[in-house]
């Protein structure tokens, strides 16, 4: 766990980037720092590894003042990642990688394996190995820097914006690759971004920081757009926090109807129904007609039932002209259909709270 208490960064030129801040990132969690530029974002994560020292207070790790650590030995336990990933440009991809083993005193052999090894785990093909960074795409960077950074697995991960110099897609990828990464291998993360969504989206809590420094609002996400604590934090989650609170609500409990299904070239359903979906042989959907009139299909959207958000089950029925969602299982069976009914019911409670 680090410990933020009281801490207080007065630069010489009398600039105070931060102030007052008490917060604590748990062990094996995705802390996220958000806010405007010039909140005090990197200079918070860089007093963590000490290339930035506390004018006041303490920082913490797991227990222990940072400031009683050489900074060498702090860093070795710590992996730092940078926008633009920050890797040598006259050294191969392995070999950059390697960079901390190789100051560890790792034989080549092993610190080039292990290189490898993580070059497979942040998706990239081992054929990148000898090129050299100019050689990569943005993206390929930005996971080489990960790699880099998890190189002698140290138990704490600080990342300053390391995904905003790729394009929203690859973006949206590597935010991914982290989340599945770190399902495996349980860091305690510092992530600092100035993007709402993704801090919400990487998030396990979200601190706010406003300019000057200053803590704004410390919560886990869904509490962060369901209760901002201030104007400054609403006006800075935007518009769409309504909709977007819905990624955070279950689909699990809302109701299905199961028999608005027909088989495909078989019976089933009622023609009394406005629409009816057709399933295959296997239990999958193949798409929606109007009432039992064979004819056109009608395109249909799903989601994975209990598991995805009323977000994606809203979506889902945005897809289709029936205005219903198919809820489907693991293996893409149908489990039923959340009609506009059900949608109506699920969107009124999670309004509620
Ligand atoms: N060495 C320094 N001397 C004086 N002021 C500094 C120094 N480094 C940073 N600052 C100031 O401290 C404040 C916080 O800077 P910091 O880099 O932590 O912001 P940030 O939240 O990371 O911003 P951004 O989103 O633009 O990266 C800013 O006002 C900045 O100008
Ligand atoms: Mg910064």
């Amino acid at each position: 766990m680090i410990t933020f208490d009281a801490v207080t960064k007065r630069f010489p030129d009398g600039t105070v980037a931060v102030d007052d801040l008490t917060l604590e990132a748990p062990t094996g969690e995705i802390t996220v720092l958000v806010g405007p530029s010039g909140c005090g974002k990197t200079t918070s994560l860089r007093m963590i590894n000490r290339m930035i020292d506390a004018s006041e207070g303490k920082i913490l790790l797991d227990g222990v003042p940072v400031q009683s650590i050489a900074p060498p030995t702090l860093r070795r336990g710590i992996g730092y990642v940078i926008q633009q990933a920050g890797l040598f440009p006259h050294r191969k991809i392995v070999d950059n990688i390697a960079t901390v083993p190789y100051l560890l005193g790792w034989d080549r052999k092993r610190a080039r394996g292990r290189a490898m090894e993580l070059l497979e785990r942040v998706g990239l093909d081992a054929a990148l190995a000898g090129r050299y960074p100019f050689q990569l795409s943005g993206g390929q960077q930005q996971r080489v820097g990960v790699a880099r950074a998890l190189a002698a697995d140290p138990p704490v991960l600080l990342m300053d914006e390391p995904f905003s110099a790729v394009d929203p897609v690859v973006r949206t990828t590597l935010q991914e690759e982290l989340l599945r990464l770190q399902s495996e291998l349980n860091k305690t993360i510092v992530f600092v971004t100035h993007d709402i969504d993704e801090a919400i989206k990487l998030g396990d809590k979200v601190a706010v920081l406003r300019v000057g420094g200053r803590l704004a609002q410390l919560a886990a996400p869904k509490t962060l757009l369901s209760e901002p604590s201030d104007d400054f934090v609403r006006e800075f989650l935007g518009h769409d926090r309504g909709i977007r609170r819905l990624q955070f609500v279950s689909t699990e409990g809302l109701r299905l109807r199961t028999d608005l299904t027909v088989r495909q070239g078989g019976e089933g359903g009622s023609s009394e129904e406005p629409w009816l979906l057709v399933v295959d042989e296997q239990g999958g959907p193949v798409g929606w007609i109007a009432g039992a009139r064979p004819g056109e299909l009608e395109p249909f959207g799903t989601f994975l039932y209990g598991r995805d958000s009323m977000r994606s089950a809203l979506d889902a029925a945005l897809l289709s002209p029936s205005g219903c969602s198919v809820a489907v299982d693991d293996e893409g069976k149908v489990v039923g259909v959340a009609t506009r009914e059900a949608l109506d019911e699920a969107l009124a409670e999670a309004a509620d709270g």
